[in-house]
């Protein structure tokens, strides 16, 4: 059965948005201005992050391809993006609930370091149930409400430090851990949809990956001399939760027991320039659209240089955009923190 709506468009609002380092989701109708003027029918998002440009595109009725080296966000697209049929009911919710015998990984590798010991508990439960399913988007859709379950509780969303330093008191942290996995779960199958396409996630590096599309947006981490784009460090425990370790290796003398980061050219000024010029090389045929902020590396203009390059005719537009996370977020409201998001398109 596939899940038909009337209205692709209206679908947008029912994306599961949670925060996540370098999210679009403020800009996405600024985004849109300038690339809903292009003609393409296919969409590649190479870094695909939270998902959100992509199931905006999916909402235009696209056919999306995601990317993206975490694990947690690769899940969530094949959850939301990928999928357009199966949802989670509430006989599966009652199995993924059901008491088990588990090795009890959590509660003893990361105690007293995230969650409580019942919250442990809870989770190498859920974890274990979700293995057993037998359906890859029902195991997509039940990890990525997990995920999300996990970030809610956590204050900031992030996993650097021990303890609820930062506890505010929200709503997020005095739901329980299992309300917030129910709440996510029916938050997920409604994002649930067909848009007429054969959409597709992929879990590669992107200088890894070939993939044929009309238009390829890129969105690396921007890379600054001063920032932490480092996205295991803030992530490791779901991306650990949704590959349940296997084939990781924690490291023991790190108090959050966080494990080694993916390398990423575009987290290294030695590195940033010439795997752009690759990317930009291999995408050459399709329209490139890239988004980056005024105070990264390459620069607006080396940027654009190198994309004249490849490509005839390029267009940089100024979005402006306050960053409200990342290593600046004391100086929310401060002047001197508005960067300017630029949105490359070469054609
Ligand atoms: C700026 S974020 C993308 C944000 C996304 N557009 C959104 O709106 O949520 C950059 C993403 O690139 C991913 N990433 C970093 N280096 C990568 C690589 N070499 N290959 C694939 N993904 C990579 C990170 O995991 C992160 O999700």
């Amino acid at each position: 059965m596939q899940l038909e709506i009337e209205n692709f468009t209206d679908q947008f609002q029912y994306f599961p948005g949670t925060r996540y380092m370098g999210s679009k989701n403020k800009i996405i109708s600024n985004l849109w201005k300038h690339i809903g003027k292009l003609e393409f029918d296919s969409f590649f998002d190479a870094f695909a992050g939270s998902n959100v440009v992509s199931y905006f595109m999916k909402c235009q009725g696209k056919k999306v391809i995601t990317n993206d080296f975490m694990s947690f966000s690769y899940i969530t697209s094949k959850a939301i993006i990928e999928n357009s049929t199966e949802q989670i009911d509430s006989k599966d919710i009652k199995f993924l609930l059901k008491k088990n015998k588990n090795n009890g990984f959590i509660q003893s590798t990361f105690q007293d370091i995230f969650y409580s010991a019942e919250e442990n508990e809870f989770l190498d439960r859920v974890r274990r149930n979700i293995s057993l399913l037998d359906n890859e988007y029902k195991i997509a859709l039940a990890l990525a409400s997990l995920v999300r379950a996990c970030v809610k509780k956590r204050s900031r969303g992030i996993f650097t430090f021990v303890g609820e330093r930062y506890n505010d008191g929200r709503a997020d942290m005095r739901k329980t851990i299992e309300e917030h996995f129910i709440e996510s779960i029916q938050i997920f199958n409604k994002a649930v949809f067909y848009n007429d396409q054969q959409n597709k996630s992929k879990n590669k590096r992107s200088e890894n990956i070939t993939v044929k599309a009309d238009l390829v947006y890129l969105d690396p981490p921007y890379f600054t001399p001063k920032s932490d784009n480092d996205y295991v460090r803030r992530y490791h425990f779901v991306e650990g939760l949704v590959k349940n370790w296997e084939g990781i290796e924690i490291q023991e003398h790190s108090i959050v027991k966080k494990f080694e980061s993916y390398k990423s050219p575009f987290a290294k000024k030695e590195t940033a320039y010439s795997a752009f010029d690759d990317l930009f090389k291999k995408h050459k045929d399709s329209i490139i659209a890239i988004s980056y902020s005024s105070n990264s590396l390459p620069t607006k203009k080396e940027l654009t240089e190198m994309l004249c390059k490849y490509k005839s005719k390029v267009e940089v537009y100024e979005i402006n955009h306050t960053y409200s996370m990342g290593n600046q977020s004391h100086k929310i409201g401060n002047k001197n923190n508005r960067v300017k998001e630029y949105l490359f398109i070469g054609k």
